[in-house]
């Protein structure tokens, strides 16, 4: 399908100024369905383009600080507005950058205009306690306070909603930004930023600095005057971030992989359950840290899921993302292709079963895109390569299971602790399940994914570090809390000692 629009070159914002990179080079943002097609030309930043918004950032951040919240929020309410106009186009460039069919473009967007209200009307919320003291006349309480210069690094597979998950909270609680979006989806964030600036947000309280992890995202999670360093991605660029932090003992919260289960037992109903591992196996092409791709089955109904599995997954149309008739779109980029093309080897060769899928796809409309089969493998082992690490594309490990106990067990056998779902009539099971499996997100006859913007979004293990985004829990990582004591009895007086 032509999508072919003229290609634009953009730019980094900072200081409320659009500006070219110091190196004056820039690097390419193309269509995952279409290589042909050129969405963007964006600055390649170095260290110098990361200072300048620092530096920005660190100026603006006084008078924002001291802007009250509710009228911090009114530019956010503005900007929510402005997306929900623009809702479609903006969803129709998302999908030419990052390939996810539209409907789920169309998602993304709203889940950043979700945000940008929650977090609006947290202007005037932004709670903290009042607490009698144990002293007499005296008064206790707590204020939210905002950190300084928050560093956001931001990932390619949801390219409009994540950015606003981490601006969001940041300014609403007094915060200044300076944002580096992945390289493979600059667009969503520039317009993102665009919007907030046409909202009236004050020069130099979100900037953008725009290029690669090891030119643009290190120095920027190294600069002196940053004060905390939210970053989504893979665990070992995390590591990265937080062994960068640990001695300037700088506040940081990663959000990183998930090999996520879903459980079918014996009582499920089976309709519901296939349908919802096909949508979290192969939404937004396998591409999301809540995917389900691992599948465990009972052994009483495993043929008959497997069976019927394929045959959904066989019918998924792979396309273009734009096309209406398209259900799964390319893989973001070459290398995301390859590795899909490596686990599918590497899950041959440990010996699963390979029962649909398989291979690149690379005839006709294909031959200019990244795109791959929906992929499945079935008599997987939990310990297989393929059912313990992630892929992060289109290929879900299928096992059978002899029961509930064992199940856990499994979901629960692996590095990460994103998301867990459990297909069960069975109330008793189902309150177990969500009591044992050590996830920070389970689902009940549902897929792994779908997380509303209102509950915290985050995991255990190395999914994590303890935080979460989204929800109040956001507010916990952007604000540092402040307790108050006010004296107002005219004499000394002890705490734990006088009264
Ligand atoms: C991600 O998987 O990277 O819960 C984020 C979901 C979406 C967000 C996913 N709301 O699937």
């Amino acid at each position: 399908m032509a999508t072919a629009v003229r290609p634009t070159v953009l730019k980094n914002f900072i200081n409320g100024e659009w500006v070219d990179s110091a190196s004056g080079l820039s690097f390419e943002d193309r269509n995952p369905a279409n290589t042909r097609e050129l969405v963007g030309l964006f600055p390649l930043s170095t260290a110098e383009d990361v200072d300048a918004a620092v530096r920005a950032a660190a100026e603006a951040f006084e008078p924002w600080r001291l802007t009250p919240a509710p009228k911090r929020a009114e530019i956010l309410y503005r900007a929510a507005e402005t997306l929900v106009k623009r809702k479609d186009d903006l969803a129709r460039d998302m999908t030419r950058e990052m390939g996810k069919v539209l409907a789920e473009a169309r998602g993304d967007v709203q889940e950043a205009i979700d945000m940008t209200y929650y977090m609006a009307g947290e202007g005037r919320r932004l709670f903290g306690q009042t607490t009698p003291s144990e002293l007499p006349n005296k008064y206790a309480m707590s204020a939210r306070q905002p950190l300084g210069v928050c560093a956001l690094i931001t990932p390619w597979n949801f390219p409009m909603a994540i950015p606003s998950w981490k601006i969001m909270p940041a300014l609403v609680c007094g915060n200044t930004v300076v944002i580096k979006p992945a390289e493979d989806t600059p667009l969503s964030t520039y317009t993102l930023v665009q919007i907030l600036a046409e909202a009236g947000l004050p020069a130099g309280v979100v900037n953008v600095v725009n290029g690669m992890g090891s030119e643009a995202g290190a120095p920027l999670v190294e600069h002196p005057d940053v004060a905390a360093v939210s970053f989504t991605g893979s665990s070992e660029v995390g590591r990265l971030v937080s062994v960068s932090c640990a001695p300037k003992l700088r506040p940081c919260h990663l959000e990183m992989g998930g090999k996520n289960i879903l459980i079918v037992l014996e009582d499920a109903n089976l309709d519901l359950a296939i349908e919802g591992a096909v949508w979290g196996g192969f939404g937004t092409t396998g591409q999301r840290c809540t995917a389900a791709s691992r599948v465990a089955v009972h052994k009483k109904v495993y043929k008959e899921f497997a069976h019927r599995f394929v045959e959904r997954v066989k019918a998924l149309r792979v396309g273009d993302g734009l096309d209406p008739a398209t259900d799964m779109g390319p893989c973001i980029n070459e290398d995301q292709l390859k590795k899909v093309m490596e686990y599918v080897a590497i899950g041959k060769a440990e010996g699963a079963k390979l029962i649909t899928g398989g291979n690149r796809l690379t005839e006709g409309n294909y031959a200019h895109g990244w795109f791959h089969e929906p992929t499945v493998f079935a008599d997987c082992t939990p310990r297989m390569r393929i059912a313990q690490e992630e892929i992060f594309g289109p290929v879900v490990a299928v096992m059978p299971i002899d029961g509930f106990e064992q199940s856990v067990e499994i979901a629960n056998d692996v590095p990460y602790g994103l998301s867990a779902s459990i297909y069960t009539q069975d109330v008793n099971r189902a309150f177990a399940a969500m009591r044992d499996l050590h996830t920070g997100i389970v689902y009940v006859n549902a897929p792994t994914i779908g997380a509303e913007i209102h509950l915290p979004f985050g995991g255990t293990k190395n999914t994590g570090n303890g935080h979460r985004e989204a929800g109040n829990a956001a507010l916990d990582f952007y604000s540092e809390w402040k307790t108050l004591y006010i004296d107002y009895s005219n004499r000394l007086q002890r705490a734990q000692i006088d009264g």
